[in-house]
């Protein structure tokens, strides 16, 4: 089935910008993005808009689309009723570039300010082991893609330009959970305490255990329940219980 859709796409650039109608063909099996494509063979050939894979894998095509923050690649048109209009903006929690682009390089900042996996200095390459459990459970935050639509929806920084300075947001905390529970991380004897940093360095206090950066997670990545509640509650041991510390230290050494 084909027919003419109604769409409204943000167009503008820092200096400001507003919604743009347009009037675009649509046909069978298609999604957002070839519609945006449509445009710039058509009616827009100015359009920017920044997209890699086309399969929702490079985590280059985050939008809103109707104020929901989608994938444009995976986001069917079949899900839309026809006789709807279907609205299209930037990210709205990172700069705007020019049209559907923003400047993302506040989560490059963030991704920078964690420090990175520690090889344990008792275990030379090749001897490292890890039980399944533990590589189970940190896989799943492997899978993110780095779409950055949880870190544009959190609230914590989506209304509040000023939290930016002291909160990781979820993307960023999830590493932070992942390196923590890494069984072979040795940072705590390079002398880095990730979940003082968590608390201390990439805002963990600031999350209210939302869940809406789970909600919209393209890779289905269960963030709060998964990676922030873990480390909230490992923070907690770590700050009433130094015998938790203590004992992990020891069982740490042992194995
Ligand atoms: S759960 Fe935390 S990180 Fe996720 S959206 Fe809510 S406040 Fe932000
Ligand atoms: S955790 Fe999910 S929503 Fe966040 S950047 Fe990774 S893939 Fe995107
Ligand atoms: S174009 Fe790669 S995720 Fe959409």
């Amino acid at each position: 089935m084909s027919y003419q859709a109604r769409f409204k796409v943000w167009r503008g650039d820092a200096d400001g910008g507003g919604l743009v109608d347009y009037e675009v063909a649509v046909h069978e099996g298609e999604v957002v993005l070839d519609i945006i494509h449509r445009l710039q063979a058509t009616a827009a050939p100015d359009l920017a808009v920044r997209w890699n894979c086309k399969a929702g894998k490079c985590g280059s095509c985050s939008a809103e689309i109707n104020g929901r923050p989608r994938l444009m690649c995976m986001t069917r048109m079949s899900v839309f009723d026809p006789a709807e209009t279907v609205t299209v903006t930037p990210m709205r929690t990172f700069p705007v570039t020019r049209d559907l682009v923003t400047d993302v390089s506040y989560n490059y900042v963030k991704a920078r300010e964690v420090p990175s996996f520690v090889p344990p200095a008792r275990l030379k390459p090749g001897e490292y082991r890890m039980r399944q459990e533990d590589v189970g459970r940190i896989q799943e935050f492997r899978k993110c893609i780095e779409c950055f639509l949880c870190q544009n929806t959190c609230h914590v920084v989506r209304d509040h330009e000023e939290n930016k300075t002291n909160f990781a947001g979820p993307r960023f905390l999830m590493r932070v959970a992942e390196l923590d529970m890494h069984p072979l991380d040795a940072a705590d004897e390079a002398g880095v305490d990730r979940r003082q940093g968590a608390r201390e360095d990439h805002g963990l206090g600031y999350c209210n255990i939302t869940k809406c950066c789970t909600e919209v997670c393209p890779e289905h990545i269960k963030i709060t329940d998964n990676a922030l509640i873990p480390l909230k509650e490992r923070v907690v041991d770590r700050s009433y219980d130094p015998l938790v510390w203590l004992g992990s230290k020891i069982r740490r050494r042992k194995e």
